[in-house]
């Protein structure tokens, strides 16, 4: 691993942190019995940890010492999004019968800037990878068009850096939000992500190590697709082939998320279609 990354992935996990600080998202409040069911039961699993498997005082240390250096690495959003998010998004989302969810994971910005379909993603001149053409329709459960739906649309460039979280990459790269055609159709041109380590250099990479796990994502493209009347979905969309799409550290593959590109008869990358379905509001 070259020095450039380390200090890439260490300024990653700070600004996932900022960010998460300034959407706010933290603003829902709960009833008094709500805290203590769930704070009561979390400190359980804990407690039933150290007795079951006999915990020692170096391991009770090991882990406060882990703990505080989460905090000051600024992994907490990243500690909760691969190893927790999944099971909330699962429960968030068990309602519904169109496309499934995923998680938004920590590099969502709001915001982005608005293309009308088809439209290419804001990339640099040089951008490196593979060019991918994804497309599709957007309707509702009865397959009806739903015309002006919007598809918000972030992902990794052909490195595994996100724009906004690792220096030296233009504000917007590879990031937008695309507006479908009066059919509800959208037609994007981007690069192929890359499979994606989760930062090395920090807390949640001494875990990894610690455990003997890898700290690979499969490469994914994160997207939340709207239309006035339905509910949005944040989802994430996965590549056949891709040798972590079996064993993905955040847990939030799911079968029905797998895209199988072709080659383009132009020969200019790869094309795939994808139709997304939302439910009613
Ligand atoms: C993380 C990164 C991602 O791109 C993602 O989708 C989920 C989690 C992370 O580094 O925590
Ligand atoms: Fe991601």
């Amino acid at each position: 691993m070259t020095i450039e990354f380390q200090a890439t992935a260490a300024a990653s996990g700070a600004n996932a942190t900022e960010r998460f600080r300034e959407n706010k998202k933290a603003a829902a409040s709960s009833s008094q019995e709500r805290v203590s069911q769930l704070a009561s039961r979390l400190i359980k699993a804990i407690n039933d940890t150290v007795l079951e498997e006999k915990v020692t005082y170096d391991e009770y240390n090991a882990l406060k010492a882990w703990l505080i250096q989460v905090g000051e690495d600024g992994e907490w959003p990243l500690f909760l999004d691969v190893w927790v998010e999944h099971s909330v998004e699962q429960v968030a989302n068990e309602y519904r019968e169109g496309t499934k969810g995923s998680i938004e994971g920590p590099y969502y910005v709001p915001d982005s800037p608005q293309l009308d379909s088809p439209a290419t993603l804001p990339m640099r001149d040089n951008e490196q990878g593979t060019p991918l053409l994804f497309q599709g329709n957007i309707t509702n459960l009865a397959g009806e068009k739903l015309p002006g739906a919007s598809v918000e649309i972030w992902h990794a460039d052909d490195e595994g850096f996100y724009s906004q979280f690792a220096p030296g990459l233009p504000e917007w790269n590879l990031r937008a939000t695309v507006i479908a055609d009066a059919d509800g159709r959208y037609e994007i041109n981007t690069m192929q992500p890359a499979p994606y380590q989760i930062p090395t250099d920090g807390s949640c990479g001494k875990l990894i190590a610690a455990a003997g796990w890898h700290a690979w994502r499969p490469a994914h493209l994160h997207l939340k697709i709207s239309a006035p009347g339905y509910h949005l979905i944040t989802s994430q969309l996965y590549f056949k082939g891709d040798s972590h799409v079996g064993d993905d550290i955040a847990s939030a593959v799911k079968p029905e998320l797998i895209l199988d590109p072709t080659p383009r008869a132009d020969g200019a990358g790869r094309e795939v279609s994808y139709d997304f379905v939302l439910d009613p509001a």
